[in-house]
């Protein structure tokens, strides 16, 4: 087996694109199994610019097991890091079938094949989504989950099923058992330092940075800050937010330690990708403004239903076993996020 070679499904998208230029230039061959639900084959185009490395691309949906089985056969890769998922809170609620099927439906097509093919090292993109209400706005892998949404569920019940899953090969004694990362992302946002490649939302943002950077712009006219009066420093939001190529980072890291002995044969673990601190909305719009040198127009709007105050991740277990620490900081992301808008005002076209 060719222990060089990732699969990497949803690698077209945002954080997929970024983490395949990494791999390329970590060495690995990367293959991307895509169905472009959500993006489009130019971020493809743009990572081998950027790299100078080809990677393969299968347009394929996850959900086709025929399809994947085929992949898989004919690639060989020795871990797989899974991206493909829908991720919009809002529409995931108006259409909870779409998110189930897609998603977990569509992990459980992928780890079927995965154990037909042997291969059993497998990075999941969860999220700080899982968890539940808590006391303590900063947040360590073993508090209670208890998402409040269909998207947040469908990454819940995603994480059980390959707990479930790697629990059983532990039991069963298999002589080639799952080791799993379960990696919960904080807030990614930024871009790759070139420009070439960076979010490119359908539609108006749902999240607050994409958002801001299309009010900068000029392509929307105001920013609606959601609450003013939570019970943060400035009273809007705060949140971790962290620069999607230290994300990356983590999942390679991930990788490595999937790889060692170190790593439980027929262990699922959670770590946090996280800064460990939080920005409020007021302190985004701030440092966006002094560094584009742009002025956001922004408007204090009625809070956004199921909305925290406060949430920041504590990454001390992705230091300690991932060997994995956010290096960037909020003028790094901010400037990135501005030279991806700027250099791609409507996107990939
Ligand atoms: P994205 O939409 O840009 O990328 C997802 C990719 O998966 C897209 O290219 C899409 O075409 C593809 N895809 C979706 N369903 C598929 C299917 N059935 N078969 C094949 N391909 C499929 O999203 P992203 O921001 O890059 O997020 C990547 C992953 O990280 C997702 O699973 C998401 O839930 C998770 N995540 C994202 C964030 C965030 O803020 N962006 C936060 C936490 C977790
Ligand atoms: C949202 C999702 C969450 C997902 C995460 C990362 C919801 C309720 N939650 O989280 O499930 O994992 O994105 O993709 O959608 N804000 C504004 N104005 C805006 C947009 C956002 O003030 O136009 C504020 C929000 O109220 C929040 C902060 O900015 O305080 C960050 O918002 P956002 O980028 O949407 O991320 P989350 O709310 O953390």
């Amino acid at each position: 087996m060719n222990n060089k070679t990732v699969l990497v499904t949803g690698g077209a998208g945002y954080i997929g694109s970024h983490a395949c230029v990494e791999l390329l230039q970590a060495g690995f061959k990367v293959v991307v199994v895509d169905n472009l639900s959500n993006s489009k084959p130019e971020s493809l185009s743009r990572v081998q610019q950027i790299t100078g490395s080809p990677l393969t691309f299968y347009q394929a949906d996850i959900r086709n097991k025929q399809a994947l089985t085929d992949i898989f056969a004919k690639e060989s890769p020795s871990t797989v890091i899974h991206f493909a998922g829908l991720k919009a809170v809002g529409e995931s609620c108006e259409q909870p079938l779409l998110y189930y099927h897609n998603n977990v439906y569509g992990t459980l097509v992928l780890a079927e094949v995965m154990s037909n093919a042997n291969v059993k090292q497998l990075v999941f993109s969860s999220s700080a989504t899982v968890y539940g209400e808590s006391s303590s706005v900063q947040y360590t892998e073993n508090f209670p989950l208890g998402p409040i949404n269909p998207y947040g569920r469908s990454k819940a019940m995603i994480e059980d099923i390959l707990r479930d899953l790697s629990a059983a090969d532990k039991t069963n004694q298999t002589e080639y058992p799952w080791k799993i990362a379960l990696l919960r992302y904080f807030n990614p946002i930024g871009a790759h330092e070139s420009g070439m490649i960076g979010e490119d939302p359908n539609g108006i943002p749902n999240n607050l940075m994409p958002y801001v950077a299309q009010v900068a712009i000029g392509k929307l006219k105001q920013l609606p800050v959601y609450g003013d009066d939570y019970p943060t420093r400035d009273g809007t939001g705060i949140r971790d937010y962290i620069h999607v190529v230290d994300l990356v980072k983590g999942h390679i890291k991930a990788i490595e330690a999937l790889n060692s002995e170190k790593f439980e044969a027929g262990g699922c673990k959670a770590y946090n990708l996280g800064a460990g601190r939080g920005y409020s909305v007021l302190e985004i719009i701030n440092a966006f403004e002094r560094v584009t040198g742009r002025k956001i127009n922004y408007k204090i709007s009625p809070r956004r239903a199921g909305d925290l105050a406060e949430c920041f991740a504590n990454p001390d277990l992705a230091l300690k076993e991932l060997n994995w620490k956010v290096e960037k900081n909020l003028d790094d992301m901010v400037a990135d996020t501005w030279n991806w808008q700027t250099k791609n005002p409507q996107g990939y076209i």
